[in-house]
């Protein structure tokens, strides 16, 4: 089959790289793509987010299946535009439609949702500039940390978690009546703070059946120790030592069945994966927020622990015949460390190259940030290329990823050096 890749990240790096190993792909196009995944396929340069731009491709390079990487497309309501056309018939979409995507899309969507189905999340209210008031007496009666979150998309930003009452009403005002995070923070969810340690779970599912993936850790703050400003994440873990026994059959009962039901029950058009991101505290597992697409990074240490054909899992899921069953899974330990460009997450440069690539000779280096221009491997993002290693230990891991890591260079090359030593 023809396949259509969505995005342009290190979490699309590893879809290519898993699809290219199945035997039922025939051509793979990702768009737009890295400097990294035109190994696997054709990169086209077009905006994932444009529909006309994405069915034009659909079209001129006979696409049986599409697969949607980031949640941006989701959101914006790509599956809904794709089944909607009368030229587009037999082309099976990856990924919910918009309305399931909401999940992700609103905070306080996805909150009605846990309650309606009885999922263990934080405490909150939702309020408008309409309600600020209300929103001021609501922290008063809550203690310190204060959690506000803007509703909408706000690519990864629109959470902020303050020590000081003072404070916390301040920025709830500038949220919701000085566009603080535009159109994202015109609703505010404040919610009780929850003290724990952080997973991320996943399934596959065609709206009914599922099966679950490999866990992640994922390690979002710029230094090490978790200090510093949130990034889109800095590396991951897979499989997470807390993640069995007990606690897992309580993610299982408590969150994972009841969800999916929820999402069956409420009949959404729901293909595609489901990201839980979770919080342990003491022994007891939270929902902190639905994803309605795989994590990144936490997909470049998940996809290589499935010992299975991919494709067929995502073509099956988009058809509504997949087969809920325990996955194959390979019992290594896959850790990834994200080389980002310095600066990130805030100001950073672009267009330095990168050397010491064909040095790698053991690992699997995956392109986020990267392009081609004239035979170079340039960066072109903050986040520049993932170096997942395996190994029997996670220490072992650790170290061949560390290496990786040295070998690779490029100005101003900056990484956490304490990725997996809180779990070791
Ligand atoms: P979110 O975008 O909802 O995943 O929030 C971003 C990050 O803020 C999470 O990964 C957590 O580290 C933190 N966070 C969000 N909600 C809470 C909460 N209720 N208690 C503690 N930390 C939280
Ligand atoms: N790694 C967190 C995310 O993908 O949202």
């Amino acid at each position: 089959m023809n396949v259509l890749l969505l995005g342009s990240g290190g979490r699309e790096f590893t879809f290519a790289w898993k699809f290219k190993q199945s035997p039922l792909l025939t051509k793979l196009f990702i768009a737009p793509g890295n400097g990294g995944t035109d190994q696997f396929g054709l990169n086209l340069a077009l905006n994932p987010e444009d529909f006309l731009e994405v069915k034009s491709a659909i079209i001129e390079h006979k696409i049986d299946l599409v697969v949607v990487g980031p949640e941006g497309p989701l959101v914006a309501g790509i599956k809904d535009q794709i089944l909607a056309d009368e030229n587009l018939k037999s082309v099976l979409v990856l990924g919910p439609d918009k309305l399931a995507a909401t999940l992700e899309g609103s905070k306080d969507f996805a909150k009605e949702f846990m309650v309606k189905y009885g999922i263990p999340t934080a405490a909150y209210k939702t309020f408008t500039a309409e309600t600020l008031e209300q929103g001021y007496q609501f922290l008063d009666s809550l203690t310190a940390p204060y959690v506000l979150k803007a509703d909408g998309l706000a690519a990864g930003k629109g959470v902020l978690i303050l020590q000081d009452l003072i404070e916390a009403k301040k920025e709830l005002n500038s949220m919701l009546t000085e566009s603080k995070f535009g159109q994202a923070s015109q609703t505010v969810v404040i919610e009780e703070f929850l003290e724990g340690v952080e997973l991320s779970i996943f399934t596959l599912t065609d709206g009914e059946n599922y099966v679950v993936l490999p866990e992640a850790k994922d390690y979002k703050r710029i230094h090490d120790g978790d200090k510093g400003l949130n990034t889109g994440g800095m590396g991951a873990v897979s499989p997470v030592p807390f993640a069995q026994g007990e606690f897992l059959e309580k993610v299982n009962e408590k969150i994972i069945k009841p969800t999916m039901a929820g999402i069956h029950a409420e009949g959404y058009d729901y293909s595609g994966f489901v990201f839980f991101g979770l919080i342990n505290k003491g022994g007891e597992p939270y929902v902190i927020e639905y994803n309605v697409r795989m994590g990144d990074p936490e997909t470049e240490v998940v996809l290589p622990r499935i010992d299975e054909d991919l494709l067929k899992l995502c073509a099956d899921a988009a058809a509504g015949k997949l087969e809920s069953r325990p996955l194959n899974l390979l019992s290594q330990t896959a850790l990834t460390v994200m080389l980002v460009s310095g600066g990130y997450p805030e100001s950073y440069e672009k267009g330095k190259e990168i050397s010491g690539l064909e040095t790698i000779k053991d690992g699997l280096l995956i392109h986020a940030g990267t392009k081609h221009e004239n035979k170079q491997t340039l960066t072109s993002g903050g986040r520049v290329i993932s170096c997942t290693a395996f190994g029997n230990s996670l220490e072992a891991a650790q170290k061949k990823a560390y290496q990786m890591a040295s070998l690779i260079s490029f100005q101003k090359k900056f990484y956490r050096k304490d990725i997996g030593n809180d779990l070791l």
